[in-house]
Formats: structure tokens, sequence, C-alpha cells
């Protein structure tokens, strides 16, 4: 076990409030909910929780700092350095957020720091450089008898509210905040009320990084104080990461003043094997793609589909190494995977294990029953004789649970893959170029990957097809949710 770093425990020796105009305040009715250590079940701390009326005092001074404060002076040149100074900060702290991260959501510290820690620091200084570069264009016109000089604007689309899940806490409120300020509008977040800490620990550092007032305020709360979010009039737009259901209501909601909505859903991604691939490579794809981060990634393949020549080896491929994973406390250095990150979340996949196992599914790895009497711990599990109607196979799960499914023809593989409302991810493995290819663009998914899974950066766009949501986020595509696009037109007289 790692022991807590001074850093940290000061940091939840004291009850957390909200940030709203550059000051840490008291929910205005006072409430407070506790967020809890997903490894032992012990309450870490109680955060302020934030209703409609502390909402509506976010989005006045989001608004007073989009219009009139100094964030709406501040050159870009001095918006890429502060985004840069505060990519140093996340570095120079990243193992208190390492820590933090894993105490409240229970991913392993390691996988935190190595990953969301440092992904965030990351997405700060990748998004610097952008700053400088939101470039219009001149564009001609053909008007007989007159001249004009015709351009366009990138222009900040004002009062940003970021609403965020808890299975990368920190990364994603960094996924809404980066390039949101890099386009010049103010935020207001709210972190998932399961892991609020990082976000609240971020904010910390924001102002230590002059951030001006007002610019980011975060507001932990559960779906009462989104959805007041998202019922504002005085929000240009929400930016969310979370369920196809939340998102749904999210997407109508904003009808109220036809804010702008950018929205990540749901997935649940076809991995597709085909005989000729790289079998031991692709047995350890599978397994990354379908455990990584206790199964609770959206872009993990949870379906796979392995051609009859080499299922039976690639099931007993996967099998092995789920049985040899060992799962325990985000702060054991023997651990390999942590607990899910709520009883919600550990009784939801434990009930469609039971489910598969009920309707004659067999699990070759995994069961159907929880580890321990403490924490949300659950076996990583592999599951054959599904059916493509079974609930295990049709429904986002966001555990460490993957269904196999024998194929024969490309064909036929193509259809069961698209054969899903999501369209967030897909993959294939085949040592035949024009296999891969081929297979890859007939996918429906925003992030196809062939002979590798999770392989990522910041410079990449990405998003969903069908119910997996609107918009891109990152790359430079990210930025064009974050901009309204201004045509200027001059008669030169
Ligand atoms: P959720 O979609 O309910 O929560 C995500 C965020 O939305 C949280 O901050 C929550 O407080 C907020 N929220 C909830 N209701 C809202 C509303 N009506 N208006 C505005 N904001 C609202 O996800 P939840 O309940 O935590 O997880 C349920 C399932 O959703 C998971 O089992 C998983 O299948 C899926 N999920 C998918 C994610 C993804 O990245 N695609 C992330 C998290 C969950
Ligand atoms: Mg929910």
């Amino acid at each position: 076990m790692s022991d807590l770093l001074p850093a940290v425990r000061s940091f939840l020796s004291s009850p957390k409030q909200l940030l709203i105009d550059g000051d840490w305040v008291d929910a205005k009715d006072g409430r407070t909910f506790a967020t809890v250590n997903p490894s032992t079940e012990e309450t870490l701390v109680q955060v302020a929780q934030a209703s409609a009326v502390d909402v509506d005092r976010a989005v006045v001074a989001a608004r007073s700092a989009f219009e009139s404060g100094p964030w709406s002076r501040m050159t870009p040149r001095d918006r890429s350095h502060l985004l840069w100074r505060i990519g140093d900060l996340i570095e120079a702290h990243a193992d208190e957020f390492a820590q933090l991260e894993a105490l409240d959501n229970g991913k392993r510290v390691e996988a935190a720091r190595d990953g969301d820690v440092a992904v965030s620091a990351e997405l700060f200084r990748y998004f610097a450089g952008w700053a400088t570069k939101m470039e219009g264009t001149t564009i001609p016109m053909s008007v007989p008898g007159r001249e004009f000089h015709a351009y366009t604007r990138r222009e900040a689309v004002g009062v940003v509210a970021g609403i965020v899940p808890w299975n990368f806490p920190l990364l994603m409120a960094c996924f809404k905040i980066v390039p949101a300020i890099t386009a010049g509008n103010t935020v207001i977040l709210k972190p998932a009320e399961q892991t609020p800490l990082t976000a609240l620990r971020l904010g910390e550092l924001l102002l230590e990084a002059g951030v001006p007032a007002g610019v980011v305020n975060i507001l932990p709360g559960f779906g009462d104080t989104g959805a007041a979010l998202v019922d504002h009039h005085g929000v240009d737009k929400v930016a969310f990461t979370g369920s196809t259901e939340v998102g749904k209501k999210i997407a109508a909601a904003a009808s109220v003043n036809l804010k702008k909505v950018s929205l990540e859903l749901g997935g649940k991604a076809p991995n597709i094997i085909f005989n000729d691939a790289d079998i031991d490579a692709a047995i350890a794809g599978a397994v990354l793609g379908g455990y990584f981060n206790e199964g609770q990634c959206c872009v993990n393949g949870s379906r796979l589909y392995v051609q009859r020549g080499v299922f039976d080896r690639v099931v007993e491929g996967v099998a092995a190494a789920a049985r040899a994973i060992t799962v325990g406390d985000g702060f054991d250095a023997n651990s390999q995977m942590g607990p899910l990150v709520s009883q919600e979340q550990h009784e939801k996949v434990l009930g469609y294990i039971r489910g598969a196992v009920r309707d004659g599914a067999v699990l070759n790895a995994g069961s159907a029953d929880a580890i321990g009497d403490r924490g949300f711990f659950v076996a990583p599990t592999l599951i054959t004789g599904v059916t493509e109607q079974m609930a295990v196979q049709t429904d986002e799960i966001f555990g460490p649970v993957v269904t196999a499914i024998p194929f024969d023809t490309e064909d036929e593989v193509v259809a069961a893959a698209n054969n899903t409302v999501y369209g967030l991810a897909a993959g294939v493995w085949s040592n035949n170029i024009g296999t891969a290819h081929r297979v890859g663009a007939r996918l429906r998914a925003g992030t196809v990957w062939l002979n590798t899974w999770h392989a990522d950066d910041v410079t990449l766009p990405r998003g969903g097809f069908k119910q997996s949501g609107w918009g891109r986020e990152l790359g430079s595509f990210g930025l064009d949710d974050y901009t309204e696009l201004k045509t200027v037109i001059a008669e030169l007289r």
C-alpha cells in the first residue's frame, strides 16, 4: 500500500466547496454530499452540493468574465502562456492528483498518474499551441461593379457548461475546460457526483496559475445540478460526456434557448479478429480493449467477434489473461485492476453477468459474484454462448465484461458489428492490409483501430456516429464546437 501524501491528507482534511467567481463558497442552501472510496466504501470527505441558485450565481460570474472581465481582453499569447503554465502545474502535482483519483474513483494510482494525469497536463500544452492559431480565411466575392473584402473570424461561443462522468474524472474535466478556454469561452464545470475531488483540486491550481475569476467555475452536484445548467438561459453551450440516456434528455432540454450541444455518449465497440491476424497481439489487444479502466471506458472493445478458425484459441487466450489479472485496492501496488466506481455500478454490472448466465451463456472467465465483502470489485469476465439479443450483448455495461461470438464471413461480421445503436469505436485485427482497411471503412464508428486498441493522442479527433453523440473532441476539430464562425463583409468604397 502506498501512503497518502501530506498534500492529499491536507486537501481531504476540510470540507470541499464550490468554486464561483474565483472564490470557494458553500452551497447557498448549505447542502453537502459524501464522496466514497470505492475500494473501502469509506467516506472520504463531504462536498458542497450546488443547487439551481448556485448555478445561477455561477452563470452570472461566467457571463461577466466573458463579457467584461480581464479574460475578454487577454491576448491569445497570454492565454497560450497561461494554458502552458497550468499543464506544468498539473505535472508538478501529478502524484497528488493520482492519489486523489485513486481514492475517489478506485482506479490504480499508477494508472491514474501515467494515464489520466499525464494526458490532462498534455491537453493544456497541446491546446496552448492553438490559442494563437484561431485563424479565419479571406473569401472572394463576385459582384459586378463593386468591390468587397470578406473574411471569417472564429469567436468564442460564450458561457459553456461542461457536464462530465466519473470514469476519468480529471481528464474529462480537462476535455471540457481546455478547448473551451483556449477559444476564449468561460466555463461552468459539473463533475460527477461519484468523483468530484480532482476537479476541485484542479480548480485550486487554475486560480494559482492566474486564471481570472469567473472564467472557470466548478459546481459539484448530482443530475439536478446538471439539469439546472442545461435549462439555464444564460448558458450558450453544453458539452456533455456520459450516458446516451442523459444525452437525449440534454438534447431535448437544451432547446429552451437552442443552446449549442456537444455529446460524447455510450459505446459498445465491436473488436473483430480474423483468422489471418497476429493472434497473440490480437489477444493482448482484446484484453486491453476489454478490461482497461475496469471496463469503465466508452471506447472499450466489449464485443469480440472472432473468425471461426481461431475462435477457441482467442477465447482461451483472453480467458487465461483475464483470470491472471489481480483485482484489488487501487492503492495496492500488486493490484492490476481496481474496483468499479460505485455500488450502483457494481450492482448493475453483476446484474448483467447474472442475466447472461440465466439466459444460458457461459462464463469462460470471471464470476457473477462480487469479490470480497468490502469494495465494489468484479472479476474480469469473458462470456461466450451469447446471442445478439441478450442484454449483455446489446447494452453498454461499463464494467470488465467482454462477450465473444464466432463468425465466418466478412459481410456477416460487418453486419453484426454495425447492428447497434452505438457508434463510438471499433477495431479490426488482420494481417491482410486490404481486409483491415476495407472492414475499417465499413464500420460505423467515430474511431476505428486496426491491429491495435486504445492507441491515442490529444491530436486526434474523437466522437460518435449514431447514438454515441454529436460533435468531435480534441485535435484541431475539437475547437470547432467551442467557436462560432463569423462572416464579415466590407464594401470597399
Ligand atoms: P450519467 O449519464 O447519468 O452521468 C453523467 C453526468 O451527467 C454526471 O455528472 C451526472 O450528474 C450528470 N447528469 C445526470 N442526469 C443529468 C441530467 N438530467 N441533466 C444533466 N446532467 C445530468 O451516467 P451514470 O448514471 O453515472 O452512469 C450510467 C451509465 O452511463 C453507465 O453504466 C454507463 O453505461 C454510461 N456512462 C457512459 C459514459 C461514457 O463516457 N460514455 C460515462 C459514464 C457513464
Ligand atoms: Mg445517471
